[in-house]
């Protein structure tokens, strides 16, 4: 099978999806900051189930790192994604550099309010705004019909679907389950900075979520179970844990146990940050 097209810059990107455009065909966009995971792949097969044609874009974006972050040692490997789009059926990847998406002179920053409140950006104030920045300009230089995204980023789904509907963004947001591993790992970009030990206490982050979720929907005290979470983790070998956090699932202000929750997490590992999130059931 031949590979995806790829391209660089947004004029090359535009023609290719006025010729898609013309032809009729259904767009589905996946973005993402490449080393693709089996989780990534899986948000490109719920792009193909909905589209005729799947664009993945693949960028760094320096918008969502603070100058203390992770970004020149964030794992970058575009032949490996390249070989895992065309095996996925992708049709087009997007491969912008900074200079095309950040020209010089460039000030624009878009800020959404509601969900993105509180947990990632107590931690990370800026990450939201750079996401959102980004977000609204993929789909504006891509303008796909729906695009997929991870629940492992619950948060980030959750401001992304503020973002379409405030701004009045024709795309459809969809969210996809997260992968995980067979021990319960969510899959991520960041496990790759993880050493064997450190994998197998990464993997009581999901196992205490979810016991904390059921203990919530058994009725337990919101303060009180999040409280033993954190001890939980800390006792499994986390270094720091940022939050752990009941939310209402949709808004993501506080938790009531007669809607849908959330349950969201984020927790350190020597130098590693690891968030994840699991379904509270309402009563
Ligand atoms: O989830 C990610 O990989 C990024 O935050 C996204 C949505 C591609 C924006 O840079």
């Amino acid at each position: 099978m031949s590979g995806p097209i790829v391209v660089d810059s947004v004029a090359a990107l535009s023609a290719q999806i006025r010729d898609w455009r013309r032809e009729g065909l259904k767009i589905a966009m996946v973005p993402t900051m490449g080393a693709l995971h089996d989780g990534h792949i899986s948000l490109v097969r719920i792009a193909l189930e909905q589209a005729e044609r799947c664009v993945v874009s693949i960028f760094v974006n320096p918008a969502q790192f603070a100058p203390t972050e992770d970004l020149d040692k964030y794992p970058r490997q575009l032949a490996h994604d390249l070989e895992r789009l065309r095996e996925a059926g992708a049709h087009l990847v997007f491969t912008p550099g900074v200079a095309e998406m950040y020209p010089a002179g460039f000030a624009t920053r878009i800020s959404v309010g509601g969900p993105s409140s509180g947990l990632e950006t107590d931690f990370r104030p800026t990450f939201f705004d750079g996401v959102a920045t980004v977000v609204t300009k993929l789909f504006l230089q891509a303008a796909p019909d729906c695009a997929v995204f991870g629940e492992k980023d619950y948060q980030q789904l959750c401001v992304v679907r503020q973002l379409c509907r405030d701004l009045d963004l024709p795309v459809e947001i969809i969210g996809a389950p997260t992968v995980r591993d067979p021990h319960g790992l969510a899959m991520s970009s960041r496990n790759a900075y993880l050493g064997e030990a450190e994998l197998n206490v990464a993997r009581k982050l999901n196992v205490i979520l979810r016991q904390t979720a059921a203990a919530l929907a058994a009725g337990a005290d919101d303060a009180g179970a999040t409280d033993n979470a954190t001890e939980a983790l800390l006792g499994a070998g986390f270094r720091k844990v940022d939050y752990v956090a009941a939310r209402e699932a949709v808004t993501l202000g506080p938790w009531r146990r007669d809607r849908e929750g959330r349950l969201l997490a984020a927790a350190w590992l020597g130098t590693t940050r690891l968030i994840d999130n699991v379904e509270i059931p309402s009563a």
